[in-house]
């Protein structure tokens, strides 16, 4: 999807712009999202919802995968709603422009701060657990006359397993979030007794990464009963927020369902299953972020050394790593990389691209083919939207690095490079150690 080709130069060209040249212009390491695939992604979720649910639907925006203003901004415009996970994250979606009452705020241990904030703002809660819907019905009771109730979902755990990494796992009944399947009764009983909050409905993520369908297929059901079940119980529930999670093509090996596919399956269960239920079809909900972010962007990297070990291995260093992309040394994530500089050379060495981290695990890619790849060479790493950037850190007092905004040979700075008085900005050097 990401429209990177070759230019006359022979360079890497991402959203019309010569990655050689961002380089040259804005430094390195460096995230380039390419606006129209970011854009794309978000318009193939609208219209797969649109082309194959009848009901009322919406897509958010995890912004998890990468939150920053101009992700936010970008989800938006393209007519998503915007999912938070954290007060910081409401914060910048909020600064962005994004509409309050499509923010849906998510998270297992939500300060009251937090609770309070997202009421206030107008967004719509996604209850995790008891202590958080007693405070919920605290704040309700005491809204100021004239506010809206404040309006809330359930987060259940669905118990369903599905293939991905063990961290990224949530839907299995030994998850930290949500409510167990076991409660329903007493959590309907709650909602019915709390007429002061607007129960807009049930939630469920199972994971994340994911490439099979049936997972969905069977979430989708088990939410449909369960919503069936609250009726039953006099609990009208209005909106079904299915999560996110359809995977990306990371490595060639990697075949993940199209957004248009995974739509129509999730699209269809949910209609077969409110049949079955006979219940009216709720709003239908999802809720990406990898499959938005991840396939628009890639990082550019300057490579410094080399290190060749005979017969064993050669090692290139880039001037970033770990700190910027800490997917592979968390989840063993592939990842695909070229050379920008050399796009039309034929790959010809095994190397194991390497961080600059004090660190051995600080690989990025290990034993990926290069066309001889040398000092000053530009390093691109395809695919790295989702869950790098936000998952940055400045390990080793490394500045995190600048990303710009791509489109039609036009580049804007989203983020700014760090510098290092910003990694000093917080510091405080006590008076006797002065
Ligand atoms: N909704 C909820 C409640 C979630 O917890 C998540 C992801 C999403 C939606 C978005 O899922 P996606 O469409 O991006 O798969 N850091 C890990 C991924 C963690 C996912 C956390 N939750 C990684 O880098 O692979």
């Amino acid at each position: 999807p990401l429209t990177a080709q070759a230019n006359p130069q022979g360079h890497l060209e991402v959203g019309g712009c010569d990655v050689v040249e961002l380089v040259a212009q804005f430094g390195s390491p460096l995230y380039v999202l390419d606006e129209v695939t970011f854009s794309q992604a978000c318009r193939d979720y609208v219209q797969g919802w649109h082309d194959h649910y009848p009901g009322e639907s919406l897509v958010l925006y995890a912004s998890k995968a990468w939150n920053c203003l101009a992700t936010c901004a970008l989800a938006s415009r393209a007519g998503l709603g915007i999912d938070v996970a954290s007060g910081g994250e409401l914060y910048t979606a909020l600064m962005a422009g994004a509409n309050p009452k499509t923010i849906y705020f998510h998270g297992n241990n939500k300060s009251p701060q937090e609770l309070a904030q997202a009421l206030e703002m107008g967004c719509t809660v996604v209850a995790d657990n008891w202590l958080e819907l007693t405070r919920l019905a605290e704040l309700a009771v005491n809204q100021p006359p004239g506010q809206p109730k404040p309006r809330v979902m359930l987060r259940l755990t669905p118990g369903i397993e599905c293939h991905t990494h063990d961290y990224i796992r949530t839907g299995q009944l030994d998850s930290k979030f949500g409510f167990d399947p076991q409660e329903l009764e007493p959590l309907f009983q709650f909602g019915l007794n709390h007429p002061e909050i607007d129960w807009l409905g049930i939630h469920a993520h199972i994971g994340s990464q994911i490439f099979e369908l049936q997972p969905h297929q069977d979430l989708a059901s088990t939410l449909a009963t369960w919503f069936a079940k609250a009726a039953r119980l006099g609990l009208n529930f209005r909106e079904l927020n299915v999560g996110g999670g359809l995977g990306m093509r990371y490595v060639e090996a990697d075949n993940p369902p199209s957004i248009g596919e995974w739509a129509q399956w999730v699209a269809t269960s949910i209609l077969q299953a409110c049949k079955a239920e006979n219940i009216p079809l709720p709003k239908l909900i999802c809720e990406p972020g990898r499959s938005i972010a991840g396939p628009s962007t890639v990082t550019a990297y300057t490579i410094g050394t080399r290190k060749d070990i005979p017969g064993i291995r050669t090692y290139i260093a880039v001037d970033g790593g770990m700190s910027d992309n800490p997917r592979p040394i968390t989840y063993q994530a592939r990842y695909t990389a070229t050379l920008a500089n050399r796009i039309l050379e034929t790959p010809d060495t095994t190397v194991t691209v390497a961080g600059k981290h004090c660190e051995s695990g600080d690989i990025l890619l290990k034993d990926v083919e290069l066309p001889n790849p040398q000092p000053g060479d530009t390093l691109v790493v395809f695919g790295t939207g989702a869950y790098n950037y936000s998952m940055a850190s400045n390990y080793n007092r490394l500045p995190r690095p600048a990303a710009v905004l791509v489109k039609e040979g036009n580049a804007s700075l989203i983020l700014k490079r760090e510098t290092y008085g910003d990694l000093l900005r917080q510091d405080v050097l006590p008076v006797g150690l002065a």
